[in-house]
């Protein structure tokens, strides 16, 4: 290890880290705590960037504020271009979801897990720690964050195998894996990782049919080759996955035709923020694919006034927060499913999502449902991946 690792000062704050992770509940067996209190995670952040109260990108220096580096916040390391603006890339993930996320996953002496999105490289150093370097293997889509998380791992002491691919392809030439973690979002589980995993292996991943729209599900490698699992109960959002070779942005959306019609509604008016699994429902009550949700802000409060849904064939959806009036134009009435998931939700008890699961069939006919897959209400669903 070089000067930085063995700076005096950071070994308690990881242990306070890892002590406030277990008293909290986040982590519970001594394997991750022991991996908490000994991953310096300033090595693997040390630049990072937030956004100030105006919104502007600063940035500041791990080395400065080694209390902010071992907090359960996420670290914002990398910007990218969000279409003129910058927009974060790459982050080590808050160190409560990322307890939470290791713990779920169950892993055993001996397992060989397959991380999707390197990042950091801080979890990678975690899971290198608890299973050995020749268990772990990493993958980013982004060669230049590969080639720093390798040095940062090794600096911290660590080799396990990170390459710079795809992760929608999985790491075909060292699978089989126990276990696949993904610390980015995906709007369907790549056919690859079901593939790619042992009998009895699992995946755990942020699925998220559209912004907003999902949650963290822990699948289990079926019989015949599919995958099946649950949501977890908490809400955890991370980065949607990217690809370098992604199709164009979507256009501008459409000029909006049709008469305005005007009607009041039940319905919450901003699921996405109140009620997410409202809104994850309503994906599979027939919400095109594509469609943003946003609000309209009172110019004195900033406060919103008003939620609004815009599809790429131009069609919009306002609802005014104060008497719940829908106003939608255009020929795609986006409403309506927001309104027939709400309706299906209560009449099943307002679900958590700890009552929906996720079936992901060799056959490619891919369910959600309600309590139990084989009899409880399900919702056919497919969302298109890179391919
Ligand atoms: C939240 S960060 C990962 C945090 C990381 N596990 C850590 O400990 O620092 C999400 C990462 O997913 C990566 N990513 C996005 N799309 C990807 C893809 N198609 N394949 C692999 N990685 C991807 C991003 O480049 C980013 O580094």
């Amino acid at each position: 290890m070089n000067t930085t690792t063995t700076q005096p000062g950071w070994a308690h704050h990881a242990r306070d880290l890892a002590a406030l992770l277990r008293d909290r509940g986040d982590l519970v067996s001594p394997e991750w705590v022991d991996a908490f209190a000994a991953v310096p995670r300033h090595v693997f952040v040390p630049t990072v960037f937030e956004q100030d109260a105006g919104g502007v990108w600063r940035e500041w220096a791990a080395a400065d504020d080694w209390e902010r580096v071992y907090s359960t916040r996420t670290l914002v390391t990398a910007l990218g271009d969000g279409g003129g603006y910058p927009e974060p890339v790459s982050s080590s993930t808050n160190p409560e979801l990322m307890a939470r996320m290791l713990e779920t996953l169950d892993v055993r002496d001996g397992h060989r897990v397959l991380e999707i999105g390197t990042g950091t490289g801080y979890n990678a150093a975690l899971m290198s720690h608890r299973l050995g370097d020749r268990n772990v293997y990493s993958v980013d889509v982004d060669d230049r964050l590969v080639e720093l998380a390798r040095d940062r791992l090794a600096e911290a002491g660590y080799t396990p195998t990170v390459v710079a691919v795809d992760g929608e392809d999985g790491l075909s030439e060292h699978g089989p894996y126990d276990r696949i973690i993904a610390t980015c979002a995906v709007p369907s589980v790549p056919r690859a990782w079901a593939d790619q995993l042992a009998p009895g292996g699992e995946v755990l991943v942020d699925l998220k049919l559209a912004t907003s729209a999902g949650n963290l599900v822990h699948l289990h490698r079926t019989a015949d080759g599919g995958l099946e699992g649950r949501f977890l109960p908490r809400m955890a959002t991370f980065m949607l996955m990217r690809h370098l070779h992604a199709t164009a942005a979507p256009q501008a959306a459409a000029a909006v035709v049709g008469a305005r019609r005007e009607r009041t509604t039940i319905a919450p008016a901003m699921p996405w923020q109140t009620e997410p699994v409202v809104w994850f429902l309503a994906q599979l009550h027939g919400l095109p694919e594509g469609v943003r949700h946003g609000a309209i802000l009172d110019p004195g409060t900033r406060q919103p006034v008003a939620a609004t849904l815009s599809a790429p064939d131009g069609s919009r959806a306002r609802i005014d927060l104060a008497n719940n009036t829908v106003t939608e134009t255009g020929g795609t009435a986006l409403w309506e499913p927001v309104e027939a998931a709400y309706a299906r939700w209560v009449d099943a008890g307002r679900p958590g999502w700890d009552r929906l699961g996720v079936t992901v069939a060799s056959d490619g006919v891919n369910r959600v449902w309600l309590d139990d897959p084989a009899i409880g209400h399900a919702w056919p669903w497919s969302r298109s991946g890179r391919h």
